[in-house]
């Protein structure tokens, strides 16, 4: 592949602007030596919690962990049912399976890629303790319809916001529909680290100092054991850079979203050949982590595309535009999970979309003539006959 015209996400643009303010910050921890559970850390916390609009944050090595754990936090564990949708990446399983619950996967909606509430309903039994609705792509699942759910049935409503930093709906912050919520601030994420590192979010006091002992060895003081926890925290220096990042948050946000609107007039005049992009919820604050457009196949859809997904991948590639597929496998045919019972044919939404979904570039930093470069390599490819299409 050629030097890429429009990488996938450049996250060094980002820092260009906040270079001065980053090193003082990394330089301020190293001369502190404040290395563990340091003073940065504290602060970040309380900033981060601040912004979800709860009152408690608890730092962890990644968002993974902040979905075992948190879980665990909030009492979830063996012996309950937890449904959470098939098309996610692969840590939210992981995590709930890590807090010894029992994962219910459910399929998704077809426009949104978002977990399909009436089918998480379907799957409720007197066992169901918990539901995970994934911010998938940066977009918040319904709180309302959440919440409404969640009463009925007597759930706690764990969200996984990994995708979702600062995303509304309906009046709601992610993070702050449920009993708690989980973080992942891995480098590429709308607000990212150096290195790994998560956050668990609650409004609840008790359930936040559980979390603290959970992450600390179990330990609720030092030297004093109550339960097997494990090591998870967040680096002193990754919460100075985060503390850095957070109050340039919001309009990165903004940016993406622009950027978004951008791509949404662009790629209007293909509709008509198959290239439909995901739904945002009118009034919905969509944060943009991904903007995910489907090369529709034959099936339900008016149009359809004359290219199938890797084809116009490979074309897009080939043309220095790098993309992605999020994801090209959904968590119930992965591998490694097989032995959870389910099989090809349980969730059709979630297959087909692994089939149809590609990842077009946004990041803050990025610029609209970038946009209407991505959307005129994705014109030609679908104008052209198929032979032409990939230089040999
Ligand atoms: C939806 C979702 N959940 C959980 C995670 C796990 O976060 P981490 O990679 O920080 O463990 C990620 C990101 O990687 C994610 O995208």
């Amino acid at each position: 592949m050629k030097t890429p015209i429009v990488p996938f996400a450049d996250i060094t643009r980002q820092h260009e602007m906040i270079q001065t303010e980053l090193e003082a910050a990394v330089l301020g921890v190293m001369r502190r030596g404040d290395y563990i559970m340091g003073q940065a850390v504290q602060d970040f916390e309380a900033d981060f919690a601040n912004a979800c609009g709860v009152a408690h944050g608890v730092g962890v090595a990644c968002g993974t962990d902040a979905i075992a754990l948190g879980l665990q936090a909030c009492g979830i564990g063996q012996g309950d049912e937890v449904i959470l949708p098939a098309n996610t990446f692969i840590a939210t399983l992981i995590g709930v399976l890590r807090s010894g619950a029992t994962p219910i996967l459910v399929d998704c909606e077809a426009s949104t890629g978002l977990i399909d509430l009436a089918a998480a309903e379907r799957s409720i039994t007197p066992s169901t303790r918990a539901i995970v609705p994934v911010h998938l792509y940066g977009q918040m699942v319904s709180p309302t319809l959440l919440i409404n759910l969640a009463a009925t049935y007597d759930l706690l409503i764990f969200e996984d916001a990994a995708q979702a930093h600062l995303a509304e709906r309906e009046g709601y912050r992610a993070g702050s529909i449920g009993l708690g919520a989980a973080f992942s601030f891995y480098p590429s994420k709308n607000l990212g680290a150096m290195g790994d590192g998560g956050m668990f979010v609650t409004r609840d006091e008790g359930v936040a100092r559980q979390m603290r002992t959970l992450r600390n060895y179990g330990a609720p003081k030092k030297y004093l054991h109550t339960e097997i926890g494990t090591n998870s925290r967040l680096d002193t220096m990754q919460a100075a850079i985060l503390q850095v990042k957070l109050p340039h948050l919001s309009r990165w946000n903004q940016e993406r979203n622009a950027l978004a609107t951008h791509y949404q007039q662009a790629l209007k005049p293909l509709i008509r050949q198959g290239i439909s992009p995901m739904q945002n919820h009118v009034g919905s604050g969509h944060v943009y982590h991904l903007y995910i457009i489907r090369v529709v196949q034959s099936g339900e859809a008016n149009f359809t595309c004359n290219l199938d997904r890797d084809t116009l991948l490979a074309h897009l590639e080939a043309n220095g535009i790098q993309v992605g597929i999020h994801y090209p496998l959904p968590c119930h045919l992965q591998p490694g999970f097989q032995f959870l019972g389910y099989r090809q044919g349980d969730f059709p939404v979630a297959e087909k979309l692994a089939t149809e979904i590609l990842s077009l570039p946004i990041f803050p930093g990025m610029t609209r003539l970038q946009v209407e470069q991505v959307v005129s390599v994705l014109t030609d490819a679908i104008v052209q006959p198929v032979e032409r299409l990939i230089p040999a």
